[in-house]
């Protein structure tokens, strides 16, 4: 089925925060700071206010005065609004201005005066904790020093005595550098506080707009039904339009302030020097082996900066979010990580970019030791992988260090990738071009997610718990609604929401309507980010259904005047055993719902249904992915001539719909192997803060992706789906460095970090280290 949205996106007609003009609306600014660590000594706003078009210059003072100038962060840390005492990273919110035109805003921003003392810096994370770093959060009670947590999951002794005895030890550092979600469309809100109501309608761009209603409420202190957050038409979020941003809670000051509606939209550069980033670990990762590859323990230290702030997103329990599935896909008799996260004068963040909190850095962790393993023992990666794979018949399979693995066929897929890829005629391609001197690289990765957060009572963000709610109201004409706790980012949730319902009532799709993003109009749930939209509101929306569907069963039972023990289903109609004639259509139902029909003592007529959905356990989706590379030996540039993924999301909803979340996360992954990282110079200033330094990957960088399914049900989810909007970000990056250093082999180059820039390659093929 083709995507029912696509036809005002196609067309222009979509509505996106920026979108929204209100009678009177003014327009703020942010000022930011342009040292990454400074004492604030004086803010002159006098300029700025006299200029004519501007309406007012809010400043952390004036948000002290109303208890505002911090807000808690998803971490339970706490963030500047509008910085007070120092700036923290370059970007920092300092000042917000509100004017009459966006232009006028923006020029009073030059009006402001604000005297630093420049302090100096904490860039580097692995400096973050010697006796003499500089202390960033000295705001907090009793600091001394940049240390944020420590974190560890597995078993340590276990892990430490198979170590002693393996035959083989592998060990390798590797970062994840720090990326950025890099939405097409940048952060922003439109506030408007009515003075007579008081009630605040807010619109912006949020993946989890009841969440955010919620945070308001409890922040602010505005009564939560006052608020209505609206979250229209969004342009892409990964993950980076999960938090609350100070722009947000400027622009609702700028309204409370003014009385008029306040509209702030970042531009390009604020959007990646300011909200937050992703990744940025630092892994010393160690693998045990037998000598003919068998698999015995994983063990891995991490070092993870998280910024000026702790922002990161996940459920509370996990600070290192689900980095607990570093495991991977093999069976090993035993693991074990540490995590400890530092402060550093960066923007905070540590968002799930398309992931499932830190899973990305799992998988990423895991292949790539595998692939060093098969580097030092000589063995073919592919075959490696084979033998160490989860098998059938594991499952649901308890992993080291404590995750429920849902179900799979590992192996199979694995076959299916490289079958797709032609692997054993690469190979022989391979060796014939290294006699030539050519370098071509073939990169194996797979990889197992685990989406769909969470169980209640093992998950939660900032106390509230990651069940999501679903609302489907059926019209007397058989036409339906579905009110859902979700919010798409452009994953075409009004399809395949659209297609579930149709599926269990057997109601056309096109009669169906998804409603979502608008805290007035749906039921309250955490949102959309960590591929969980599927596992827990599609979940919802089949379980709600089927309410619905039970609803029509005693109805039709009234009609066609039999027990309803005697109906029977099939898709679309209710009728009597052993007489297929004698049935009633959902339709049919649903107006007699609505009719004067006398209903059974108790049924109180018309077919809607609530449901609020508490996911069992996560879904597991996973992957095999087979990237062929080559590489120029001159000047190090990489072209990525094919890949091959084959997927298991389980039961698909809208293949196509799936497949384009494939191709979008390949994309991703291209990009982060091969060109992106947020750098910093040694005084923290940001290095990339447009897109001319921070690359995107275009169709140029990309091939025509080859993608190929393998279909096992979750045991967990009524219908057997698991989530896949991220499966392919996860995949991907391990598959495209993967490649990459193969085909680097002939030059004894056993690792590089990402991006795997032309500059990086060559350098490593001349076997100089390369620091980005
Ligand atoms: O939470 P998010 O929507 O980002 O991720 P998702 O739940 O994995 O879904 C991404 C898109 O793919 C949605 O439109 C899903 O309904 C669709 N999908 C599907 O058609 N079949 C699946 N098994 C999983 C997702």
């Amino acid at each position: 089925m083709h995507r029912k949205e696509d036809a005002r996106f196609l067309r222009g007609h979509g509505t996106y925060v920026d979108d929204v003009t209100l009678p009177g609306m003014l327009h703020g600014a942010v000022l930011r700071s342009p040292y990454a660590h400074a004492k604030i000594v004086s803010i002159d706003t006098s300029a700025a206010e006299a200029h004519p078009k501007v309406r007012a210059v809010i400043t952390g003072e004036t948000l002290a005065g109303l208890n505002l100038a911090w807000m808690p962060t998803l971490s339970g840390d706490v963030q500047a609004v509008l910085a007070t005492d120092k700036v923290r990273f370059q970007g920092q919110e300092v000042a917000f201005v509100v004017a009459e035109d966006r232009y006028s805003a923006r020029d009073a921003l030059e009006l402001i005066d604000v005297d630093y003392e420049a302090l100096e810096p904490v860039v580097d994370a692995r400096k973050a904790l010697d006796e003499d770093a500089p202390v960033i959060r000295d705001d907090l009670e009793g600091r001394t020093d940049n240390h944020i947590f420590d974190w560890e999951t597995g078993d340590a002794a276990r892990t430490d005595e198979v170590f002693a005895n393996a035959e083989v030890v592998t060990t390798q550092d590797m970062l994840y550098p720090r990326v950025h979600p890099a939405p097409l469309e940048t952060c922003g809100s439109v506030a408007d506080m009515d003075p007579i109501t008081g009630k605040l309608t807010i619109w912006t761009t949020t993946q989890a707009p009841h969440a955010h209603r919620t945070l308001y409420a409890l922040v602010a202190g505005l009564p939560e039904h006052k608020i209505r957050v609206i979250s229209p038409d969004i342009g892409g979020g990964f993950g980076n339009k999960v938090g609350i941003y100070p722009g947000y809670v400027c622009s609702v000051v700028g309204s409370i302030v003014t009385g008029k509606p306040v509209k702030w939209i970042e531009d390009r550069s604020e959007n990646l020097m300011s909200t937050s980033f992703a990744r940025d670990y630092h892994m010393h990762g160690e693998i045990a082996s037998t000598k003919d590859g068998k698999i015995l323990a994983i063990r891995v230290k991490v070092l993870a900066d998280h910024g000026a702030f702790n922002g990161t997103a996940q459920p509370t329990k996990y600070p290192a979010g689900f980095f607990g599935v570093f495991t991977g896909s093999y069976d090993i008799e035993a693991a074990h990580a540490s995590v400890t996260g530092v402060y550093t004068n960066k923007a905070p963040g540590g968002v799930a970019y398309a992931c499932s909190f830190r899973i990305t850095e799992a998988v990423y962790l895991v292949e790539r030791l595998v692939d060093v393993l098969a580097y030092d023992l000589d063995m073919d990666p592919a075959q490696l992988r084979m033998k160490n794979l989860l098998k059938p018949d594991q499952f649901p399979y308890q992993s080291k260090t404590g995750w429920e693995y849902d179900s799979g066929d590992y192996p199979r897929t694995l076959r299916m990738a490289l079958d797709l890829a032609h692997y054993d005629e690469l190979r022989m391609e391979q060796a014939k071009r290294r006699d030539a001197g050519e370098l071509m690289g073939i990169g194996v990765a797979f990889f197992t997610e685990a989406v769909g957060a969470g169980p209640r009572k093992h998950m939660d963000i900032l106390g509230l718990g990651m069940a999501d709610g679903a609302e489907l109201r059926v019209h007397p004409t058989g036409k339906a609604v579905l009110r859902l706790s979700v919010q798409s980012q452009g994953q075409g949730h009004e399809t395949t929401f659209a297609q579930i319902v149709a599926e269990e009532l057997g109601i056309s799709p096109d009669d169906i309507d998804v409603v979502h993003g608008d805290t007035d109009q749906t039921p309250f749930g955490l949102g959309t980010y960590g591929s969980r939209s599927t596992p827990v509101s599609g979940a919802a929306t089949a379980v709600v259904a089927r309410k619905v569907r039970e609803r029509a069963k005693i109805v039709a039972s009234a009609m066609l005047e039999v027990s309803p023990d005697d109906l029977e289903w099939e898709k679309g109609r209710w009728f009597v055993k052993g007489d297929p004639a004698a049935g009633k259509s959902i339709q049919d139902i649903a107006m007699a719902a609505h009719s004067s029909l006398e209903l059974p003592e108790g049924v109180e007529g018309q077919l809607d249904a609530t449901c609020v959905y508490n996911p069992p356990n996560l879904t597991y989706p996973f992957g095999a992915y087979v990237c062929v590379v080559d590489v120029d030996a001159e000047t190090g540039q990489v072209k990525v001539r094919d890949f091959v993924a084959v997927d298991d999301c389980g039961v698909r909803i809208n293949p196509m719909i799936v497949e384009g979340q494939v191709h979008g996360g390949l994309a991703d992954g291209v990009g982060m192997a091969l060109m992106q990282v947020m750098a910093f110079d040694e005084d923290g200033n940001h290095l990339g803060g447009s897109f001319m330094d921070y690359l995107l990957p275009t169709s140029m960088e990309c091939p025509s992706w080859r993608l190929g399914e393998t279909v096992t049900p979750s045991p967990h989810h009524p219908i057997g789906a698991k989530g896949v909007g991220e499966s392919a970000t996860v995949g991907s990056p391990a598959a495209v460095v993967n490649a990459v250093l193969d085909a680097l082999k002939p030059y004894g180059v056993r690792h590089a970090d990402m991006p795997l820039t032309p500059a990086a390659v060559w350098s490593a093929a001349q076997g100089r280290p390369f620091r980005t």
